[in-house]
């Protein structure tokens, strides 16, 4: 009996394992470049004609260097915030926390080691 649950046990293991492979870590540089890039700029300093257009301070596009928690990073990506627009349907859980690293690593103080 205790082989059995055992041998199911590395199953379930097993398959979570490659299921955990399938969509192994998304890219979040990649994603920045084709879901962000366009109002963030491709530095994502930011992009002076979409601040123009959305009546905004070149700064508030700015996403380097800025010291937002995980959580709220998270609200702003998926409810999106006044004129940016909500990523909650377009993209997975994994791909937010992959941006979330990326706009991490960009402005991140290096002392936060993360
Ligand atoms: C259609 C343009 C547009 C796109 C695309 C866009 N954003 Fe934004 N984003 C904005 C605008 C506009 C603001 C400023 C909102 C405000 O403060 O009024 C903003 C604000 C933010 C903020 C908050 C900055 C701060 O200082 O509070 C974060 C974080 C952010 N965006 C991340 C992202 C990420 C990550 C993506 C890609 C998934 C993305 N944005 C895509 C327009 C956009």
């Amino acid at each position: 009996m205790k082989g059995l649950m055992l041998t199911i046990a590395a199953v379930m293991l097993l398959q979570l394992a490659q299921a955990a492979d399938k969509k192994a870590a998304p890219d979040g540089k990649a994603l920045f470049q084709a879901k962000c890039a366009s109002c963030h700029g491709k530095d994502a300093k930011g992009s002076p004609a979409m601040a123009k257009m959305f009546k905004l301070e070149n700064g508030e596009l700015n996403l380097v260097g800025l010291k937002i928690a995980d959580e709220d990073l998270t609200k702003i990506i998926k409810g999106g915030k006044n004129k940016m627009p909500k990523f909650q349907e377009k993209l997975s859980d994994p791909e937010t926390a992959a941006l979330i690293g990326y706009i991490k690593s960009i402005g991140a103080p290096k002392k936060e080691g993360k």
